[in-house]
C-alpha cells in the first residue's frame, strides 16, 4: 500500500492528470555516467554485475535523488537485464551498448527464449523493496523495453542505425516477428510485475527505436505488442509512460497502446503532442538533453517554453526528450531542477 504522502506527490500527481505543487521533473539516464559518484562505485565492475547487485542498485538509483532533488528514482538496471536473466548470451560493452552474441533470426532461436520467473530477477524485488524504504514520498519508477527495441537488439546483434535486419524480418516473415514480439511481450510484462509487486510506483516502457517505423508499420507490427505489455500490469493500479525517440509521427498510436503517460522526444512541442495525443493522456518531456550544454539562460528560456507548451496538456511530467548524455555537466541539472521547481507557468503569471 502506498502512503498517503507517496500518493499526492508531485510526480503521480502529474500522472493522474490532477494539478501538482510544482511541476515534477525527473531524468532518464539521471543514474550513470555523468555523475563522478556513480564512475566511483562502478569503477572495476562491469555493468551487468552492477545490475545483479542489490546493494549497487540501491545507492546508484539514489545518488541523483540526493544530489537533485528529483521528483521521482528510476530503477538502476538496463532493458536487456531480463533477457539475460532468462540466459541469452548478450553483454552491455561501454561506449557501444547491449551486444548479441547469437543474434535471433530464425525459429530456432525464438524458441530459445524462455518465459521470465520471479525467481529469475530475485535481486531486482530484493533492490526495490529497499529502496522504496529509503525513497518514503519520493516515486520508483520501474521500467521494461518495449518488444520492438528489444527485438531489434537481439535480431540485429547489437546496436543498429537502419535496423536494416529486424525489418526485413519482420516484412519477409510476419508469423516469426509475431510470436518473437509476443515472447518478448510476456518477458517485458512480467519484469514490470516484478518491479510492480516489490513496490515500484509506476513503470515506463521504453520503446526507444519504434520511430524508425511507419505509422502504418507500426500499427500492424508492434502496437498490439507493447499494449499486451501494458495490459499485463493494468490490474497493478500504477501509472505506466510509454516513451520513444523519434515518434512525432507514431505519438497518437502510442497513446492508444494504453499508457496514462507518453513520453516525447524534442522535436514536437508538448502542446501540439498533445493534440496529436488528446486529452486523456498526460505527456512527459521534453528538453533537447544538448541544451544542457549551452549557457544557463539559453537553457532555462527553453525549459520555459517546454513548461508553457506543457501548461497545454492534461498533465505534465518534465524531463529531457531522451537520455541525459555522459559529458553533461551534473550542475546544469541541478541548475534546471531548480528553475523547474520554481517556474510560474504563463498561465497563472498576472
Ligand atoms: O535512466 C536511468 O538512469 C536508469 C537506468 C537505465 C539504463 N539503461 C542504465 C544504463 C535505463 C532506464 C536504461 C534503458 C535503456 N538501455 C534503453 C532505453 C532508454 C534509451 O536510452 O533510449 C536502451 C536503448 C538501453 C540499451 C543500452 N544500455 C544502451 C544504448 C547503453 C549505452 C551504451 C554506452 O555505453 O554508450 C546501455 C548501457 C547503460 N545502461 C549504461 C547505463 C548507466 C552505461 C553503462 C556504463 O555506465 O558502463
Amino acid at each position: 500500500m502506498s502512503s498517503p504522502a507517496l500518493s499526492d506527490s508531485p510526480f503521480l500527481t502529474a500522472c493522474r492528470r490532477e494539478r501538482p505543487a510544482h511541476v515534477p521533473v525527473w531524468f532518464m539516464r539521471q543514474a550513470g555516467r555523468s555523475l563522478p559518484e556513480y564512475r566511483a562505485v562502478r569503477e572495476g565492475v562491469p555493468m551487468l554485475e552492477a545490475c545483479a547487485r542489490p546493494d549497487l542498485i540501491v545507492e546508484i538509483t539514489m545518488q541523483p535523488v540526493r544530489r537533485y532533488g528529483v521528483d521521482a528514482a528510476v530503477f538502476f538496471s538496463d532493458i536487456v537485464v531480463p533477457l539475460k536473466a532468462i540466459g541469452v548470451d548478450l553483454d552491455i560493452v561501454p561506449g557501444t551498448g547491449p551486444v548479441v552474441a547469437n543474434p535471433i533470426r530464425s525459429a530456432a532461436g525464438v524458441s530459445q527464449l524462455r518465459d521470465l520467473s520471479p525467481d529469475d530477477v530475485t535481486y531486482v524485488s530484493e533492490a526495490v523493496s529497499a529502496l522504496t524504504g529509503e525513497l518514503g514520498a519520493t516515486p520508483l519508477i520501474g521500467f521494461a523495453g518495449a518488444p520492438f527495441t528489444l527485438a531489434s537488439y537481439l535480431i540485429e546483434g547489437g546496436p543498429s542505425r537502419d535496423h536494416r535486419r529486424t525489418k526485413a524480418l519482420m516484412y519477409a516473415e510476419p508469423k516469426l516477428w509475431h510470436d518473437l514480439l509476443g515472447t518478448l511481450a510476456r518477458i517485458a510484462g512480467a519484469f514490470l510485475r516484478v518491479q510492480i509487486e516489490a513496490g515500484a510506483s509506476a513503470v515506463q516502457l521504453f520503446d526507444s527505436w519504434a520511430g524508425a517505423l511507419s505509422p502504418s508499420d507500426y500499427r500492424a507490427y508492434v502496437q498490439p505488442h507493447s499494449a499486451a505489455v501494458l495490459g499485463e500490469v493494468a490490474d497493478l493500479g500504477v501509472p505506466r509512460i510509454h516513451f520513444g525517440v523519434g515518434t512525432g509521427e507514431l505519438l497518437g498510436a502510442m497513446g492508444e497502446a494504453g499508457a496514462e503517460v507518453v513520453g516525447v522526444d524534442w522535436r514536437v512541442p508538448l502542446d501540439e503532442a498533445t493534440q496529436r495525443i488528446g486529452p486523456r493522456r498526460a505527456v512527459q518531456g521534453n528538453l533537447d538533453p544538448t541544451l544542457l550544454f549551452a549557457p544557463t539562460d539559453v537553457m532555462t528560456d527553453a525549459a520555459a517554453r517546454v513548461l508553457d507548451a506543457g501548461a497545454a496538456a492534461p498533465g505534465h511530467v518534465f524531463n529531457l526528450g531522451h537520455g541525459v548524455l555522459p559529458e553533461t555537466d551534473p550542475d546544469a541539472l541541478s541548475r534546471l531542477v531548480d528553475f523547474v521547481h520554481a517556474y510560474d507557468p504563463a498561465e497563472t503569471r498576472a
